[in-house]
């Protein structure tokens, strides 16, 4: 075991020293990775060391240098060393996070982790956190809690009950919500076009006029959704005008955070994020800025009571013999899962409260000198106001179809190799979207891009 955990190591070790320069998209497509991996199921293994080469061999020209310097797509940042070290750990250590007393270290990692980020993030001391695998179920998870309240209010019991007979839960979000807000609401039955929508400005933030226009018009139990971080432009809903307007009306607020809710741990932009902490439900990710491996999300509730009653699993076989304590499972929608609090733990203690601020400061400062860098140049324009980490581009040609030709540049930087950006379509109008939130990234590393960007975008416009 230890012979090939080193081998891994090594392995692993080659691939992230090598992986700041390799062509950051991959080189390979999915019909090519699909042959390089399939081969019949073999009736005799080819045992451990055989089946990494063979992993690593296939897989290789397939991989995206997501965890590099120059990987911009997705909001994901890469990986802080410590955090990938205590990943291999967690691996290693194969700890069931269900319950205390199936790994009373797994337990007790999330209840300390859980206080560092309620700090961090100025969040209400004692919130409920669940460590789930990714934004889209902080989201479920927070709603769920929000379903359970809004109706407990209301007298109806939907853990016990369902919706059958429940009064109609009217959920209300900005016109620009992320799409995993809307498939939570549809996993929890309250139906995406039954939600209504408040209106958004230029950069995607809520109306509160909107917002109170829609509520004078809705009785009965209410959720409304903020956000904080817009996918695009990064721009934050105004916490503190439409938190209470819809505390007013008796809602529940839930803000989806998945990177946003970040820049509350910087001095220099927490004020995007004033008065969030008035919100019930907060749902983020680590995986993204804070730089820890997949998959690694937060689901943040106030009342830590709802939190438990919309998720706690009881089996008579589930014995909590470490009495009243921390039982991983009573914030989830899991039963048994990974350990996702030890790499969260390592990176935490690695950088400190300065490091996290460091990182995302940075990021944003990186982010508005490669939109100066891409709006120097004739021909490009930046289409969102940089608040954030978000940068979107457009490309304009000589003449003709300015989306097309967006997309074409889109697709022939990800073709050169040097750095990686998505594409997108904001306002109806299609864009190159560029995240800056890797701890590895430097400013020669933003230049570098830059310099790819334009070069790819000036010979794509002479052809
Ligand atoms: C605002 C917002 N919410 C939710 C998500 C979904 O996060 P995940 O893919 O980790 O589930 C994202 C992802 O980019 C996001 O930007």
């Amino acid at each position: 075991m230890k012979d090939l955990l080193a081998y891994a190591a090594s392995l692993a070790g080659e691939y992230l020293e090598g992986v700041g320069e390799r062509h950051v998209g991959a080189t390979a497509s999915y019909g090519e990775c699909l042959r390089l991996l399939s081969r019949d199921l073999p009736e005799e293994g080819a045992g451990a060391k055989d089946a990494l080469d063979e992993l690593v061999r296939g897989a290789g020209p397939g991989l995206v240098a997501s965890a590099g310097r120059r990987y911009f797509g997705f909001v994901t940042g890469g990986s802080l060393p410590a955090s990938v070290a205590a990943d291999v750990m967690t691996t290693a250590w194969d700890q069931n996070a269900v319950l205390a007393v199936s790994s009373p270290a797994a337990a007790a990692v999330e209840e300390v982790v859980a206080g560092w980020v309620l700090s961090l993030l100025g969040l209400p001391e004692g919130a409920g956190v669940g460590f789930v695998t990714g934004c889209q179920m902080a989201n479920f998870t927070c709603l769920a809690a929000a379903r359970h309240q809004v109706l407990r209010d209301v007298g109806h019991d939907v853990e016990r009950k369902g919706l059958f007979g429940a009064p109609a839960v009217t959920v209300i979000a900005g016109k620009e919500a992320h799409a995993t807000l809307f498939a939570a609401v549809r996993m929890l039955g309250l139906g995406q076009d039954r939600m209504l929508l408040a209106d958004a400005d230029d950069q995607g933030r809520m109306r509160p006029s909107a917002l109170k226009a829609i509520l004078s018009g809705v009785s009965g139990p209410a959720i409304v959704c903020a956000q904080a971080g817009n996918v695009n432009s990064g721009a934050f809903d105004p916490f503190d005008e439409i938190i209470p307007i819809a505390k007013e009306h008796g809602c529940w607020v839930h803000v989806d955070g998945a990177f946003g809710l970040w820049a509350a741990a910087c001095d220099g932009l927490k004020a995007l994020t004033r008065g969030v902490a008035g919100a019930d439900s907060w749902a983020t990710d680590a995986h993204k800025w804070l730089n820890v491996p997949y998959d690694s999300g937060l689901a943040i509730v106030a009342n830590t009571a709802a939190h438990r009653a919309s998720m706690t699993i009881e089996a008579p076989y589930y014995v909590r013999t470490q009495g009243e304590v921390r039982e991983p499972n009573h914030w989830v929608p899991e039963s048994s899962r990974r350990a996702r609090g030890f790499p969260l733990y390592a990176a935490l203690l690695s950088i400190g409260r300065r490091g996290v601020a460091d990182l995302v400061g940075t990021n944003c400062r990186q982010a508005r000198l490669m939109a100066e860098l891409l709006d120097a140049e004739d021909g490009v324009e930046i289409m969102n106001r940089v608040v954030l980490n978000q940068v979107v581009a457009r490309f304009l040609p000589r003449s003709g179809d300015a989306d097309a030709f967006t997309r074409r540049v889109v697709a022939a930087v990800q073709d050169e190799g040097t750095c990686w950006a998505g594409g997108t379509n904001w306002h109806g109008a299609a864009g190159m979207r560029i995240s800056v939130s890797s701890w590895a990234t430097t400013d020669d590393d933003i230049r570098r891009s830059a310099d790819a960007i334009l070069a790819t975008f000036r010979k794509q416009r002479e052809e």
